[in-house]
């Protein structure tokens, strides 16, 4: 039938500014604001503010086409919620990070707080025929509070990191009950068909429950569907901005300072699982290798920093300061330096150009539910003349981007030799690896997930409680 209306659900509500993009969202924030532009729907989530009192009052704005609707939490909801089960629980977990994981009681009571209270103050906000669509893991239970509420809408959920194996999920207290919450979605959707797999090994083995030829997944009376939706960038979108003004002045930038030395570029934010410092150790075994290669090349890492508050995002902030400095002391040149590491972000237009400059792209995520920057890379390059992206086999990308040059991230080896590859690859190699990847980032961009995922919301039976 007619198109009905989107309300997205995330913690992070970044509406487009209209000015190229903000300067350190992650992928999430960037897809979403595409998933909505030009639909009559909502964005509701955390304001990024605190209040003494929570009061349930919701901030209603246009901007760009997308109406947002956000909530102020208390600084307790914040620390427990955001910062406690969030960030220093789930994240590490789900990125097989066990010796980073805190398990506090608090922080789950404070999760489920803020669940309720997102629930309650969404609730008046939703009509009838409106697919709700609720996004990653600070939002887990939000399908069963709305249920709880008497919402009978189909609601859907989307996590954009990885799913953890089975065996992993089991040291996380009280696993069973946070997945049975996701028993109250009509649709689950995962980025990986790896994900969507070690989520099956969990509902069979741990629950007890069955996987059908559909993708059904049934434990006991409860039934919902369990798909595979990897997410993409708004590649059209993308390459108008590689074509703008702040994007050729970037390039044009770039290129004066490199003084002809090939450029190899990373842009991550700063945590813990994108495999920085592996990166940097990486980068150092080339150097050490190749002698020739000093003043010829040099890293461009930029890497915004991202939830201070979180001591292992401190103590990953200080090592990499450390390791920077270390590399450049021992190889820098009065006029070359191997590294540049800067810890800003930019807008999206300009890091088009940015990206357009660099002969080497190094996404290395130890771990990453999917990886837009990957994509973002391929996409702003010259067809004529693309640079080579090495691309961890740990990164949801590397399931779509497989003629990308695929390494393991734990190997310095792995980097330099991967590194050393691009630099001397042949243009008709690299045309071909650009063109087959370029492929499936025009096939599979955002607006190819949201109808897959929507797709499939509206294709299930209306849901009766
Ligand atoms: C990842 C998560 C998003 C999150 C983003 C930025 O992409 O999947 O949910 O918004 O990181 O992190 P932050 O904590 O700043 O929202």
């Amino acid at each position: 039938g007619a198109m009905s209306r989107l309300i997205i659900i995330s913690n992070r509500v970044q509406p487009p500014t209209g000015e190229g993009g903000g300067g350190n969202q992650g992928g999430l924030a960037v897809a979403l604001s595409a998933a909505l532009r030009e639909s009559s729907g909502i964005w509701f989530g955390w304001s990024g503010e605190t209040t003494d009192q929570f009061t349930g009052h919701i901030n209603l704005q246009r901007a760009f086409g997308v109406t947002t609707a956000t909530i102020d939490l208390e600084e307790q909801d914040v620390d427990e919620y955001y910062n406690g089960y969030a960030n220093r629980t789930l994240w590490p977990l789900f990125h097989y990070r066990m010796d980073l994981a805190e398990f506090e009681s608090g922080f789950a009571e404070g999760y489920e707080r803020v669940n309720q209270r997102f629930a309650e103050t969404l609730e008046p906000l939703i009509e009838s025929d409106d697919l709700v669509w609720v996004h990653d893991y600070h939002m887990v239970p939000l399908g069963q509070y709305l249920r709880d509420r008497g919402i009978t809408n189909r609601i859907g959920f989307f996590l954009h990191i990885p799913w953890p194996p089975y065996r992993l999920l089991l040291s996380l207290p009280n696993h069973r009950q946070l997945v049975e919450t996701l028993f109250a979605y009509d649709v689950v959707g995962f980025q990986t068909r790896d994900s969507l797999d070690s989520f099956r090994d969990y509902v069979r083995q741990e629950m007890g429950g069955s996987v059908a030829e559909d993708g059904r997944i049934t434990v006991g009376d409860r039934s919902m569907m369990a798909i595979h939706c990897p997410i993409g960038i708004d590649t059209a979108n993308f390459l108008e901005a590689t074509q703008s003004t702040a994007a050729r002045y970037a390039y044009y930038r770039m290129r004066q300072s490199s003084s002809g030395r090939e450029m190899i570029i990373g842009v991550d934010r700063l945590d813990y699982s994108k495999g920085l410092e592996e990166r940097f150790l990486g980068y150092e075994r080339l150097l050490q290798q190749r002698e020739d290669l000093h003043g010829e090349v040099f890293l461009l890492q930029i890497a915004p920093p991202s939830r201070g508050d979180v001591q292992s995002y401190q103590e990953i902030r200080a090592s990499l300061d450390a390791l920077s400095g270390r590399i450049n002391g021992a190889y820098a040149d009065v006029e070359w330096v191997p590294i540049r590491y800067v810890n800003r972000g930019y807008p999206r237009d300009r890091l088009a150009g940015i990206y357009r400059a660099a002969k080497v792209g190094l996404v290395t995520p130890l771990r990453d539910g999917m990886n837009l920057v990957a994509k973002e890379y391929v996409a702003a390059q010259d067809p004529e003349d693309p640079g080579i992206l090495i691309l961890s086999q740990f990164a949801g990308a590397a399931e779509q981007l497989t003629q990308a040059l695929l390494i393991n991230p734990y190997s310095p080896e792995d980097i330099a030799d991967a590194i050393a590859r691009a630099l001397e690859m042949p243009l008709d190699e690299r045309k071909a690896r650009w063109r087959a990847c370029m492929d499936n980032i025009e096939a599979e961009d955002v607006l190819w997930w949201r109808k897959r995922f929507t797709d499939a919301l509206e294709g299930v039976g209306q849901s009766v409680e």
